[in-house]
C-alpha cells in the first residue's frame, strides 16, 4: 500500500457480506461502518463521510454534490454496491475528481434468474394460484382453472435494452424456445444473433411481444420510457417484467393499464417511488411483486461486496479502478 493510503478511511454505509468485510479488513485501510438497520440516515451519513477517502454505498444512498462536499477533498472513490448507479451524480463526482465504480458482471445470472422467476410466475399465475389454494377454496381439475399465457414454444419475448443482464435473460429464454426480439446496441451483435435475437425498434418490440422485459439503465432518456402510450401499444395479453429500475415505467399509468385490461399482467421487482409501492398495484390479482431482490443470491452479494472493496482498494493505492463507470459528456 502506498504511503498516501496509510491514513485513508473508507466509510461503508451498511454491513458488507462477511467475505467482503474480511477482504476490506485485510487491506489495512481504516474503516467506519454504519451498522444500524439498512439505510444510513442522511444526517448521519453526511457526518460520517467527513474526511473519508473512500465510500462504499448502497443504491438507496443518494450520492450527490452535497454529500461529496460534506466528505471534503479527501474523497477519491465512491464504490456503488450495485450495477445501476442512477443514485450517484457522476458529473458532480467527475468535477471533484472522484472516481465512481459499480458492480457489473457479477449479478447478471442472479438477476436473470429472478427475471425468469417473475416471468413464469406472472404468465402462469403461480402466485394467484398459491393464494387461491391457501385460502381453502374448493377446487378440482378444470379446463379453465388459472389458465395463463403459454411461455414455451411460440411466445415472443421483447428485451428492452439488451446488455449483460438482458443477454443472460435471453440465454434462459432460448431454452424455453421463446422467440426473442430486443432493442439496444448489442441487439445487433454476433452474440445476440447466435441466440436467435432479432434487433428491432421499441414500437415493433411493444407491438409484437407477449412478454416485455426491461433491462436498460435508468437515465434521463429512459425515465418513463414505458408510459400510457407504450402500454397501449402492447398486446392486451402482454406481460411486463421490470427487474431494472422503477422509474423506467410510469407506475400510475401501469396501475391503470393493469386495472383496465390494457395489458395482461406485470411482474415487478422495482418501483417508481421505492421502497413505496403504488397501493393500486397491491390490490390487483394480475401483479406479482418482489422487494428489489434481483441480485439477492448469497454468492452474488459476496461478489458484489468483493468488487466494491477491490475498487476502493485499487483507487486508494493509486491503481486504476477495476470497474469504473463511464462518464458521458
Ligand atoms: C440492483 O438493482 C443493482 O443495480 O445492482
Amino acid at each position: 500500500m502506498s504511503s498516501e493510503t496509510t491514513d485513508a478511511r473508507v466509510h461503508v454505509t451498511f454491513e458488507l457480506p462477511t467475505g467482503a468485510a474480511a477482504e476490506l479488513a485485510a487491506t489495512g485501510l481504516r474503516t467506519s461502518v454504519y451498522a444500524g438497520p439498512t439505510g444510513e440516515p442522511r444526517s448521519e451519513l453526511l457526518q460520517n463521510v467527513q474526511g473519508a477517502s473512500g465510500l462504499i454505498a448502497l443504491l438507496s444512498d443518494r450520492i450527490d454534490a452535497e454529500l461529496m462536499d460534506a466528505a471534503g477533498p479527501s474523497l477519491r472513490v465512491v464504490a456503488n454496491f450495485a450495477v445501476g448507479y442512477d443514485n450517484v451524480d457522476v458529473r458532480a463526482a467527475a468535477e471533484r475528481g472522484i472516481l465512481v465504480t459499480n458492480t457489473p458482471g457479477v449479478l447478471d445470472n442472479a438477476t436473470a434468474d429472478l427475471t425468469l422467476a417473475l416471468l413464469l410466475a406472472t404468465a402462469r399465475r403461480v402466485v394467484e394460484s398459491d393464494r387461491f389454494v391457501r385460502a381453502g377454496n374448493p377446487w378440482q381439475w378444470e379446463p379453465d382453472l388459472f389458465v395463463g399465457l403459454d411461455v414455451s414454444g411460440g411466445a415472443t419475448l421483447g428485451i428492452v435494452g439488451l446488455g449483460r443482464i438482458g443477454m443472460a435473460v435471453a440465454r434462459r429464454a432460448a431454452a424455453f424456445d421463446l422467440r426473442i426480439v430486443a432493442t439496444g446496441s448489442r441487439a445487433s451483435s454476433a452474440e445476440a444473433a447466435a441466440l436467435g435475437i432479432r434487433p428491432v425498434e421499441l414500437p415493433e418490440l411493444l407491438a409484437s411481444s407477449d412478454v416485455v422485459s426491461l433491462h436498460c439503465p435508468l437515465t434521463a432518456e429512459t425515465r418513463h420510457l414505458i408510459g400510457a402510450a407504450e402500454l397501449r401499444a402492447m398486446k392486451p395479453t402482454a406481460v411486463l417484467i421490470n427487474t431494472a429500475r422503477g422509474p423506467i415505467v410510469d407506475e400510475l399509468a401501469l396501475v391503470e393499464a393493469l386495472r383496465d385490461g390494457v395489458i395482461g399482467a406485470a411482474g415487478l421487482d422495482v418501483y417508481e417511488w421505492e421502497p413505496a409501492v403504488s397501493p393500486g398495484l397491491l390490490t390487483l390479482p394480475n401483479v406479482v411483486t418482489a422487494p428489489h431482490i434481483g441480485s439477492a443470491g448469497l454468492a452474488t452479494r459476496e461478489r458484489m461486496g468483493s468488487l466494491a472493496v477491490q475498487n476502493v482498494a485499487a483507487v486508494l493505492a493509486g491503481q486504476p479502478a477495476v470497474t469504473p463507470v463511464a462518464v458521458h459528456a
